[in-house]
């Protein structure tokens, strides 16, 4: 049997018909850059996360990246970011000239809130948490040290969409959510898309301001600004699938239950749910020793896998001026060598469940 990572068309045609009518609307309407697709979604998302504010942009970085501006996070100032992330959550640091200072990760891959304060000097203005896989991170101590310590708190939902920590939605705990609509993300675009949350009213028209050259009123730039819209046809798009996302989640769940009730091998390390915290299952993310092994393996079984990721962010190419070296973050190198992600998309069927699920209990590192 042959398994992708992903198929993502499958979702899409399951409900094409919606899809496809929404997007020749607009085609159809003439009108493309934020017209009434776009309010629309995001007054569905606002409500759908439970925030007063939030803004479409055109990608998870770009939220990332205006969430610190709109903070006024400058050169000189210090972030809090985990060291097991994807690279973008630094790029939106490095990006607003401010220092990253990453922060080893806990047994659930997010941010360890027990090695956040030893890392706090006078120059810390943000800690960003980071949903990662889809599984809330510890918001409640999280939170919590960043009102103790005067910081301000940033989240980065970009693999946590509908996820609940405590029974509140991701998004709603920081002062700023930030949201990715990448097509392989639980609430996936079909091209790349990014939105903010706050209840902060300042916040969101900075970002508001930020998204489009500065201006609210055509001509009239009151700050310096981007072009970061997110556009109709996505937003008609997404407005089509945010219906279905709790639906997405759940079967995102049931697809990891058999996975966690299902793989039984020594070799094999199962993800592990942390209490209070909802897992969306963006990715199911196992860990073997000798992972180069087991992945050859799946791929001469047919099955696809990949990796989130292999390279930490403080040893990647382009933060050589970081001065980091091998070994600075050994809990995060150890996972980037150990991790593996299984296909999990919406419409899997459950025979290629059953088959990953028996090729894995099958595997010999022998
Ligand atoms: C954790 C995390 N942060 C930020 C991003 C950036 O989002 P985008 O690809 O939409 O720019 C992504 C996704 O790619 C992500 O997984």
């Amino acid at each position: 049997m042959k398994i992708n990572f992903n198929v993502l068309d499958r979702h899409y045609n399951k409900y094409k018909e919606e899809y496809n009518k929404a997007a020749l609307d607009v085609l159809k309407s003439g009108i493309y850059i934020l017209g009434e697709n776009v309010t629309k979604f995001e007054n569905n998302f606002k409500e759908y996360i439970g925030t007063k504010y939030c803004v479409g942009l055109n990608s998870g970085l770009d939220s990332l990246i205006f969430a610190l501006k709109a903070l006024n996070i400058k050169e000189g100032d210090e972030v809090i970011v985990p060291a097991n992330t994807f690279i973008a959550t630094v790029f939106a640091i490095t990006e607003n000239k401010a220092k990253p200072i990453f922060v080893e990760p806990d047994e659930f891959f997010n941010l360890d809130y027990k090695k956040i304060e030893e890392k706090i000097t006078k120059n810390t203005k943000a800690i960003i948490t980071v949903h990662l896989y889809g599984q809330a991170s510890n918001l409640d101590k999280i939170q919590e040290i960043s009102k103790k310590h005067n910081l301000f708190l940033i989240e980065d939902c970009a693999q946590s969409h509908g996820s609940n920590y405590k029974n509140k939605k991701t998004g709603t705990w920081g002062d700023i959510g930030c949201f990715s609509f990448y097509p392989t993300k639980n609430l996936g675009g079909f091209g790349d898309g990014g939105i903010i949350t706050t209840n902060n009213h300042e916040i969101y028209k900075r970002i508001k301001l930020l998204r489009n050259y500065g201006s609210d009123k055509k001509y009239i730039h009151e700050i310096e600004g981007y072009n970061s819209r997110l556009d109709e046809i996505q937003a008609s798009l997404l407005n089509v699938k945010l219906k279905y996302l709790e639906e997405i989640k759940n079967e995102r769940k049931i697809i990891a239950q058999k996975y966690l009730d299902g793989i039984k091998n020594t070799n094999i390390i199962l993800p592990k749910i942390a209490p209070n915290s909802e897992h969306v299952w963006h990715l199911f993310v196992i860990q073997t020793k000798d992972r180069e092994n087991l992945k050859r393996y799946l791929e001469k079984k047919g099955i696809q896998t990949q990796i989130h990721y292999p390279i930490a962010p403080h040893l990647s190419e382009c933060y050589k001026y970081l001065g980091y070296k091998k070994g600075d973050f050994s809990i995060t190198e150890k996972l980037s060598n150990e991790i593996l992600s299984l296909p999990l998309y919406n419409g899997m069927k459950n025979e290629e469940i059953e088959y990953i699920i028996k090729i894995l209990n099958n595997y010999n590192t022998k």
